[in-house]
């Protein structure tokens, strides 16, 4: 029996597995399907539910590697999931997206021969002061089966030296879950507070809320911007450890609270006037949703969300943030579109790869 051992570990990972596992266990039923939690994202609420809503089997396995810093968690990573896959010997391993673990996950699979598909692979930002971007770099070289999400990433692979025949335009399979999950997510409840409309805000990336005086400076932007419309802001840990306690005072027209499942995540993005954002994932599903995206970042490893979809790059300026928020309530939203292959097949195309890959 073939095997197909999943690596993931953070909120990000979860939409991406879902599809995939189930295009998997629909085209290739006799292939035994195995999921490893890193165990980076521990919270119930930022892991747990999101197995549950996306129909995901339990983990197999939990590899609780969540102390420490980034390089930290990548080396626990190694050493805990080394004996792991020796014992299980699988055909494939699947790494999804950009988090801490495809940096581990791949060293170690490339080290025990055992090959390498990287879905969401190719994408760049360029910047390596971002903790993904080396993830992604990492991830790539060691790849053996690249499974891309836009043509840009194709790109991106190519120059980096990659044969052609390794990369694979599949679409985004993160859409695939939206798509597929659409009537749960329309019947989804709203907590109370959530008003009638309303601007969408999440922020976690370290370089907007690890410096108390930048993510000052952005709250205190988002201050100006809710006195025309409230915003609502679930928060994520990593935030959350810099905000304080009592903030209705100070914001009285920013609701924030706990992070959302996933359900009611999508179904605020669907609703909102617009979001501000700083995640990756976030500037995609508002394309697929034609909901105006402002990305509050210098750069963007998901380009096709700006030059073709409802996302704009701000940059990292708030004033700049403040700026175009104006102009969209002076001149509307911008023309836009969905890119190609977002269209809830991506896992179906990778599964009948993965069937000529295991000569199944
Ligand atoms: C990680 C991913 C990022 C992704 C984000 C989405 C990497 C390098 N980063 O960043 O790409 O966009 O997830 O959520 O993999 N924490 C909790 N509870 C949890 C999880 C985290 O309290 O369930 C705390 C951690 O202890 C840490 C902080 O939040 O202090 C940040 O978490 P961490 O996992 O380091 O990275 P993220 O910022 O979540």
């Amino acid at each position: 029996m073939k095997a197909i051992v999943h690596v993931v570990g953070a909120r990000p990972n979860f939409m991406k597995l879902s599809p995939v596992y189930q295009a998997i266990r629909d085209t290739l039923p006799t292939v035994n399907q195995q999921i490893i939690h890193s165990g980076q994202h521990y919270d119930p609420i930022m892991s747990d539910v999101f197995f549950k809503q996306l129909h995901i089997p339990s983990p197999n396995i939990n590899l609780s590697v969540n102390q420490g810093s980034a390089i930290e968690q990548i080396g626990q990573g190694i050493l805990k999931l080394l004996p792991v896959l020796q014992d299980i010997q699988p055909d494939l391993v699947c790494i999804y997206g950009d988090v801490n673990a495809v940096a581990f996950a791949s060293m170690v699979a490339a080290k025990l021969e055992i090959p390498i598909a990287h879905i969401e692979s190719g994408l760049r930002s360029f910047d390596r002061q971002m903790p993904e971007e080396t993830n992604r770099i990492v991830a790539d070289a060691l790849s053996d089966y690249l499974f891309t999400p836009s043509l840009d990433a194709n790109d991106n692979l190519l120059k980096e030296g990659k044969h052609p025949d390794q990369i694979f335009f599949v679409g985004n399979v993160m859409i695939d879950t939206l798509i597929r999950f659409m009537p749960q997510i329309d019947s989804a409840k709203l907590p109370e507070i959530v008003p009638t409309t309303y601007g969408l805000v999440t922020l976690h990336r370290p370089t907007n809320v690890d410096q108390p005086k930048r993510f000052l400076e952005i709250l205190d932007t988002l201050r100006r911007i809710s006195e025309r419309l409230p915003i609502v802001f679930p928060v994520h840990p990593r935030t959350q450890k810099h905000l304080d306690s009592d903030l209705s005072k100070s914001y009285p027209n920013i609701m924030f609270t706990s992070p959302m499942q996933y359900f009611e995540f999508i179904k605020l993005q669907k609703n909102a006037t617009y979001v501000i954002t700083d995640s990756g994932g976030v500037q995609e599903e508002t394309t697929f949703l034609g909901v105006p995206c402002f990305t509050l970042r210098p750069n963007t490893e998901r380009p096709v969300t700006s030059l073709v979809g409802t996302n704009i790059l701000v940059g990292e300026h708030t004033r700049d943030l403040e700026k175009h928020i104006n102009l969209f309530f002076e001149q509307g939203q911008k023309a836009a579109e969905v890119p190609p292959y977002w269209d809830g097949k991506a896992s179906q195309r990778i599964a009948h790869i993965f069937k000529q890959i295991l000569n199944l």
